[in-house]
């Protein structure tokens, strides 16, 4: 996913740009660039592959000297990264320098218009013609300002898009744009930044503004201005970022994914302990009376999703009301029963990912309460839920993640707890039992992370293989498909996960000798079954490496190749233990084949605006009415079926 940083202020801007950018690598990225403004002229430098490259062109900004700037790292969407389809994106006179994500879906009927005026494209993508359209607006009669012509473009360009956009004309200031896509503006003293992530910025400041969709900011050295979708100029709310720097760096360890791993027990003391008083759940601020659901939809992606795979087997058996975890790519598609007496637990690490965005936005508009589970304060999904219960993992910088899942997990199992005491469905000692084993959860990670060589050797004896299989039942079930996930993303290893009872409906033909299967056998009451799986797949050739509680060791022993074990929990806690040995199975696997494991091909840390979703338009901005007429004179009035509209 794009990374967007920008500065102005009295120090050089370049090196500030890089710094940023260096911190939204793991975004994922294929080229990067810059712009800083100098004596009037808007100079470019960008370079395909590593930030490093582009950080060794420029001599570490040093040959880019300027006050003003925006910078980029891109995602290649449009067009093949290449220096030429690289942001930022300069209009053909020079004057205009834009860095953009999400993607701009009409570019090509805009791009049409703007060739038939006589504009040159140097690129394939969709940004630029949001370049080529600011200097398009701002040469026409009427357009008095940067602001005139910004709003202007914003009226036509259809999609979803963060911008930041330098104007030589306008040599102080950086302008800002949001719709369905992240962008935050940093305040400092004579200084001001925006970045698409917070952690672009927390070196230079901690007072932050959230920008929301359909609004414009306007950055100068000594103050920023946010406009709305009316061009009316507004108060925002600041945030203060109260976590350190280190939090975002690597702190002595070879891996984000490791440092994240290990920082798990603290994390999880984060998000559990606060929320525990008097030995009973609490969550403040939550007014949240279950009576009023009949039923309960876990809607997210990817990790997220077996988060709430887990979270529907512990909701439906300790609230005994009926859940289903539905993909939030698939939700919007799949016409689903969701009204004023839904319960929509919403679960994003980034609070940004697209779909889920999108699936929160439908279950809102059918009338469900939005409660989401979601790391990244302040970001989008928060934002639009009626409640939020933030993990407080601390910024998760790996692309396979790992805190966050831990810490989603724990809220959900807290929410479990509390919902079922509510709703009287456990005995209070039951909800008293739960609630003190999930208080030991930081202690039995840590505990697990101690014995980390057992691991890291398994995946010695193990990492050449092309092709393994996880298989568990129930919670063991949910388990495997997070730990499958985790080792195919960052191992490049086919992995799939199973539940063992569906072995024998297909699967099992791809057992043959030698194949690595993991089977998950932490959840006890099917332990037995678990092991007549063990056995079918043993007799045919298989190699296994189990993963169970301590006391079922000596069961397994003489059965399988491998054991792996977690401490002894309450059942519906199992996977959040038992998930620690598959991360640093997968890490250690991943590490054994030379992987670039926070970084691996072809993914991204947070997956936001790629397509369109909501209304693609701001409404009509009062003050520049007069550019319907001139709109439709130029020819850049869009007309339907149903008539012209803006
Ligand atoms: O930020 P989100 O939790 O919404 O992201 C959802 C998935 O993209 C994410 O969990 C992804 O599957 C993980 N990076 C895998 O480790």
């Amino acid at each position: 996913m794009c990374g967007i940083v920008g500065y102005v202020g009295t120090q050089q801007a370049a090196p500030i740009l890089l710094e940023g950018l260096s911190r939204l690598e793991y975004r994922g990225y294929d080229s990067a660039g810059v712009c800083v403004e100098q004596n009037g002229v808007l100079k470019v430098e960008k370079a395909k592959g590593r930030l490093q490259n582009l950080i060794a062109k420029t001599e570490n900004g040093a040959l880019l000297p300027g006050t003003l700037g925006i910078g980029h790292t891109r995602w290649a969407t449009h067009g093949e990264p290449n220096d030429t389809n690289s942001h930022p994106h300069v209009s053909q006179n020079g004057k205009i320098a834009v860095v953009h994500n999400g993607i701009i879906e009409n570019y090509l009927e805009l791009r049409e218009f703007l060739q038939q005026k006589g504009v040159q494209f140097a690129s394939q993508t969709d940004t630029e013609v949001v370049a080529q359209l600011m200097e398009y607006c701002m040469g026409l009669p009427e357009v008095e300002t940067v602001s005139d012509a910004l709003y202007m473009v914003l009226h036509r360009i259809e999609g979803a898009y963060a911008l930041g956009i330098l104007c030589s004309d306008d040599p102080d200031h950086v302008y800002a744009a949001r719709k369905d896509a992240p962008l935050l503006i940093g305040f400092g003293e004579g200084e001001n930044f925006i970045a698409s992530d917070v952690t672009a910025l927390v070196k230079y400041t901690r007072d932050v503004v959230y920008m929301d969709d359909g609004e414009v900011a306007v950055l100068g050295r000594d103050g920023v201005q946010v406009y709305n979708a009316m061009e009316l100029p507004i108060e925002k709310e600041h945030h203060h970022i109260d976590w350190e720097i280190s939090a975002a760096e690597k702190g002595g360890y070879e891996h984000f994914m490791l440092k994240e791993i290990m920082e798990e027990p603290e994390a999880l003391r984060r998000a559990i302990l606060p929320r525990i008083k008097d030995g009973a759940v609490v969550f403040d601020g939550l007014m949240l009376d279950s009576s009023c659901y009949d039923c309960i939809k876990i809607i997210a992606c990817g990790s997220s999703y077996h988060v709430g795979m887990v979270g529907k087997y512990n909701l439906e058996k300790l609230t005994r009301m009926p859940v289903e975890v539905i993909l939030a790519s698939e939700f919007r598609y799949c016409s689903p029963i969701v009204n004023e007496r839904t319960l929509a637990i919403i679960i994003s690490q980034s609070g940004e990912t697209l779909d889920t965005m999108a699936a929160l936005r439908e279950a809102k508009s059918l009338g469900a309460r939005i409660l989401s589970i979601v790391n990244v304060v302040g970001s989008s999904i928060a934002r639009e839920s009626d409640d939020v219960l933030y993990t407080w993992a601390g910024p998760e910088i790996a692309v396979a993640t790992t805190k966050a899942y831990s810490t989603q997990m724990a809220v959900l199992d807290l929410l479990a707890v509390y919902l079922a005491a509510q709703r009287n469905t456990i005995s209070a000692e039951e909800a008293n039992r739960l609630t003190a084993a999930i208080a030991a959860l930081p202690a039995q990670v840590e505990q697990i992370l101690s014995s980390r060589e057992q691991i890291q050797y398994y995946a010695s004896q193990y990492f050449n293989h092309d092709s393994v299989f996880f298989i568990g039942r129930n919670l063991d079930y949910a388990l495997g498909m997070e730990g499958s996930l985790k080792l195919k993303e960052i191992s490049y290893i086919h992995s799939e996960a199973y539940a063992s009872g569906e072995l024998k409906h297909g699967t099992i033909s791809l057992i043959e000798p030698g194949t690595l299967v993991i089977a998950l056998g932490t959840y006890g009451p099917l332990f037995d079954k678990a092991m007549s799986n063990v056995i079918e797949v043993k007799a045919r050739g298989a190699s296994v490496l189990a993963l169970t509680t301590e006391n079922r060791r000596e069961a397994l022993s003489s059965r399988v190749d491998g054991i792996l074990t977690i401490p002894e929990t309450e059942l519906p806690l199992l996977p959040l233990l038992g998930v620690v040995p598959l991360q640093l199975f997968a890490y250690y696997v991943a590490l054994q084949r030379g992987c670039d494991i926070d970084k691996p091909r072809n993914l991204a840390k947070s997956v936001p605006a790629g397509v369109f979703y909501g209304s693609t338009r701001f409404r009509l901005p009062g003050r520049i009415r007069f550019s319907l007429r001139m709109l439709s004179e130029c020819g850049m009035m869009k007309k339907t079926e149903k008539g012209v509209f803006l």
